[in-house]
């Protein structure tokens, strides 16, 4: 018999102690042990629950119980979990964690402490999309060439509809709100960093790569607007937060940030609150996977896998799944400045002759080349509003134009940028 104790029994943790009740003969044959909770822990004994295990608010009680086997740490933030976590691989118990955010930032060293005791963090990215798994075991055989996900459901589900509907970012982010598919401060989610978190983890797997937030680029949805879609509409792409790992020789680009994207392609046609990756391996090709990316049932099915897979193979494959350092190459993070994209550019400018050709200069001076002008009514009189795309250049290139177009009396406000991802 298999003891596991949950760490925080809210939305996830509920879940979990729900699926391991409902399908326990089920999940007992498959694991080839009886699993059982035996404890929860919480900080407010008072709240009402849907599920009836014993609970604590005494982390260490189950910390240094003997009789418990595995911890499942669901209670959210970075700095308190890290600390259970470490205690918990320090008494031998068998960890699964559903918190991106702690091994966005301590991955490699939950690892270290870890060395056989099993980790699992299906949960983590994608809540109920089992791309971990895919990526440690399934495509283990590739050189893993991209990975292109939409990964937060809530910038997925406002993107959908500003697209669909014509609704404003503040209108629909509102409504989000109410549904309760983002947060009362969803900066988090809106901003890319929950997608960041996500894509540093799958980067570990595919390249064993250490970057940390700060080390990559990170631009949310916040500043996308009605004529951006227009732009979409006309030219056949639709707008989708993007998170984006890519092999170039001996160089990784990690990115994040919203892309215009062809409609025919796979991944643009995943929409609403749902998840997609695609990745690309050298022999396997293109792998799409799709689901929901969060969701207490969603995510608790990945948090059970994890424990059953604990229970049935026992000792653990390295947790981000290299058993040595991958000497025969050397990867490193491409330098924000060195990515290489096609670009969109939004500006609203006084309605004048020269303006036009003004711009085309400054982008010509910095070696860009314009592929497609739309030139709108802006709301405000004498103002116009200019709609380019741009082929592929640099990043640092595109940011020094940028910089000398916004220094021209002509510009009426900030320029708006969004990659183009073919
Ligand atoms: N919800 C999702 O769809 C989803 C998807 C993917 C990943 N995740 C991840 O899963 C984790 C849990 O998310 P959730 O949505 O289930 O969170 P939640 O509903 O807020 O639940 C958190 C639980 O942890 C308990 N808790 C928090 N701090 C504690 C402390 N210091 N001591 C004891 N108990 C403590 C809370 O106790 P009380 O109930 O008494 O307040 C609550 O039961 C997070 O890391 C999240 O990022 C969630």
């Amino acid at each position: 018999m298999i003891n596991v104790a949950i760490i925080g029994v809210g939305t996830v943790g509920q879940s979990v102690a729900k699926i391991l009740k409902e399908n326990k003969t089920l999940i007992s044959a498959r694991a080839g042990e009886e699993i059982n909770v035996v404890k929860g822990v919480v900080k407010d004994l008072s709240k009402k629950r849907d599920i009836s295990i014993p609970l604590t608010t005494n982390i260490d009680e189950v910390l240094n119980d003997d009789s418990i086997d595995i911890i499942v740490e669901l209670m959210g933030g970075i700095d308190e979990p890290y600390r259970v976590i470490k205690a918990a691989l320090t008494n031998k118990k068998a960890v699964v964690t559903a918190n991106k955010a702690l091994l966005a930032y301590h991955r490699y060293d939950l690892q270290e402490i870890a060395k056989n005791i099993p980790i699992g963090y299906e949960a983590s990215v994608a809540g109920g999309i089992p791309i971990i798994n895919a990526l440690k075991v399934g495509l283990s055989a590739n050189q893993i060439l991209s990975i292109k996900g939409i990964m937060n459901g809530t910038c997925n589900y406002m993107l959908t509809k500003m697209m669909n509907e014509n609704v404003s970012f503040n209108d629909i982010l509102k409504e989000a709100q109410e549904l309760g598919y983002a947060e009362a401060d969803p900066t988090f989610d809106v901003g890319g960093f929950d997608a960041a978190h996500k894509l540093l983890i799958l980067a570990s797997i595919a390249y064993g790569i250490d970057a940390k937030p700060e080390d990559i680029l990170i631009e949310g949805i916040e500043d996308i607007n009605e004529h951006d879609m227009d732009f979409a509409k006309e030219f056949g792409y639709c707008i989708k937060l993007l998170a984006i790992a890519k092999k170039s020789k001996n160089n990784i680009e990690l990115r994040v940030h919203p892309v215009l994207i062809k409609e025919s392609q796979m991944i643009a046609k995943i929409d609403g609150v749902m998840n997609g990756i695609s990745v690309i391996g050298d022999f396997v090709g293109e792998s799409l996977y799709y689901g929901a990316g969060a969701g207490g049932d969603a995510t608790a099915s990945a948090v059970v896998s994890d424990i059953v897979e604990i229970v049935r193979a026992g000792q653990s494959s390295p947790m981000l799944g290299f058993k040595k350092p991958h000497q025969s190459q050397i990867l490193k993070l491409l330098p924000v400045d060195e990515i290489e994209s096609k670009y969109y550019l939004r500006m609203k400018v006084v309605d004048k002759p020269g303006v036009l050709a003004n711009i085309a200069s400054i982008l010509a001076a910095w070696d860009i080349s314009i592929e497609t002008i739309l030139q709108r009514e802006a709301k405000e009189k004498n103002k116009a509003m200019l709609l380019f795309s741009i082929h592929t250049c640099k990043e640092r290139q595109i940011k020094s134009a940028i910089k000398d177009i916004e220094a021209q009396e002509t510009l009426n406000s900030k320029i708006s940028m969004i990659r183009i991802e073919d």
